[in-house]
């Protein structure tokens, strides 16, 4: 039997473990993988020690994007909980947005809910609000919360 993990394991295992259940913010697995088949998106996969995970390793962070003529979208970027505040977000998207300036991206966006922590990550990194969309998150106990679109010269 081969011990090389599937990576959508790996961006699963963190993804049930990264976000707050209250928002929906998480993808399925099956969500990750039809992004995957698609063409198109990418994912990166780091361990806790900024390197890309043997095939056995644990992941402690990804990033999954969608690349669409010069823009590139960052679909999700996630770290486990305990890996958090080590540089590994920051270490993922210095490749994203290396391996986007080599597919000729001249410009990374993402949709941020408004609220999110993940505000001060991505101004840290230099994004830019550039849209709001009213009442965005409207599902079960979640209601008017905006989506903000952030966007990054490369
Ligand atoms: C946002 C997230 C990916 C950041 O991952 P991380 O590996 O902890 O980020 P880094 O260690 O690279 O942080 C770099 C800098 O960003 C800022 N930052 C990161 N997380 C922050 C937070 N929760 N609050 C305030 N600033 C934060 C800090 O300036 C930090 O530098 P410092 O630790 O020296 O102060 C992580 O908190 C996460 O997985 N959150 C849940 C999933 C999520 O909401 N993703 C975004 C939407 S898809």
């Amino acid at each position: 039997m081969s011990d090389v993990r599937d990576p959508v394991d790996q961006i699963m295992a963190v993804m049930e473990n990264a976000f707050d259940p209250t928002f929906g913010e998480a993808w399925n697995r099956r969500q990750v993988g039809d992004a995957l088949v698609m063409g198109k998106c990418h994912y990166l996969l780091l361990d806790k020690n900024l390197h890309e995970p043997d095939g056995a390793g644990e992941a402690a962070g990804f990033t999954l994007s969608r690349h669409a003529a010069d823009e590139e979208e960052l679909l999700l970027i996630a770290v486990l909980p305990q890996y958090r505040r080590r540089g590994v977000a920051t270490a993922l998207l210095r490749r994203l947005v290396a391996e986007a300036r080599s597919r000729a991206v001249t410009r990374m966006f993402l949709e941020m809910r408004d609220g999110n922590p993940a505000e001060a990550f991505y101004r840290q990194h230099g994004f830019l609000p550039v849209g709001r969309h009213r009442n965005y998150y409207n599902r079960g106990s979640i209601s008017g919360i905006d989506a903000i679109t952030f966007a990054l010269d490369l």
